[in-house]
């Protein structure tokens, strides 16, 4: 299964795919999440990087098309794959497009998670990252066991550094302007799939896995 997670920032799109890891054996390929590696690791693509991720703007698309395309060809993504956060605009979908072509590949499905804006808000102020193992947890909603403290591997947990207000607001600008329209862009190829993701973390998951239990 070849799926895209579309969403919001703080639709819940990592969330949902951590699970479909777990179920059905597919890797999550999270752009975020590379991107915070490179950072971390402050390789030159971090740097460059992060200028943009801290005011809530996208990465250039040559660069994370350049990190998607090499992903997409290791070994791990023959059985399918789980794109969360890419692609984010149009650019990204026709590139994504083309690479899929040369792979022989194609996009089973795009799950279109829907939050609105005050929602997004408040889970991402309240959203808690372990440093060690990646799991999100939120200070209400999905609290750890133990203050600050991971409940699968012990890790510190800590704020990301992009989820103040005014960023996450600044995100869902960016979201609205340039990755909504994707939504269309899908429905239009018969492969998208709407999701309520107003419900709680196991309502959307039943969701979820009833539509991707479906097209397995
Ligand atoms: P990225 O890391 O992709 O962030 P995002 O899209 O803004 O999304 P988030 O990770 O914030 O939210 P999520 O949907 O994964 O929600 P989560 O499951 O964590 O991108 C960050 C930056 O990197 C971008 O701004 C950009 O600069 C750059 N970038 C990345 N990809 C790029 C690309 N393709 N092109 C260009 N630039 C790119 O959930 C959020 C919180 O809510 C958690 O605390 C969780 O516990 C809680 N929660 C989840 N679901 C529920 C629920 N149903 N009910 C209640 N709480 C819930
Ligand atoms: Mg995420
Ligand atoms: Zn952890």
């Amino acid at each position: 299964m070849n799926l895209i997670f579309l969403g919001a920032p703080g639709a819940g799109k990592g969330t949902q795919a951590k699970r479909a890891v777990e179920k059905y054996g597919i890797p999550q390929i999270s752009t975020g999440d590379m991107l915070r590696e490179a950072v971390a690791k402050g390789t030159e693509l971090g740097k460059k990087a992060k200028e943009y991720m801290d005011k809530g703007e996208l990465v250039p698309d040559e660069v994370v098309i350049g990190i998607v395309k090499e992903r997409l060809q290791q070994p791990d993504c023959e059985k399918g794959f789980i794109l969360d956060g890419f692609p984010r605009t149009l650019a990204q979908a026709e590139a994504l497009d083309e690479m899929l072509k040369e792979l022989g590949k194609k996009i089973d499905a795009v799950i279109n998670i829907a939050v609105p804006e005050e929602e997004v808000v408040k889970r991402i102020v309240n959203r808690r990252t372990c440093k060690k193992c990646g799991a999100v947890y939120h200070l209400i909603y999905a609290p750890p066991k133990e203050d600050n403290k991971c409940d699968k591997c012990g890790g510190e947990l800590y704020q990301r550094d992009d989820d103040k207000e005014e960023t996450v607001r600044e995100r869902y600008r960016v979201y609205k302007q340039n990755t909504e329209p994707l939504i269309e862009y899908y429905r239009k190829k018969g492969v998208l799939y709407d999701v309520d993701g107003t419900k709680d973390i196991e309502g959307v998951w039943e969701e979820v896995v009833s539509i991707l239990d479906k097209i397995k």
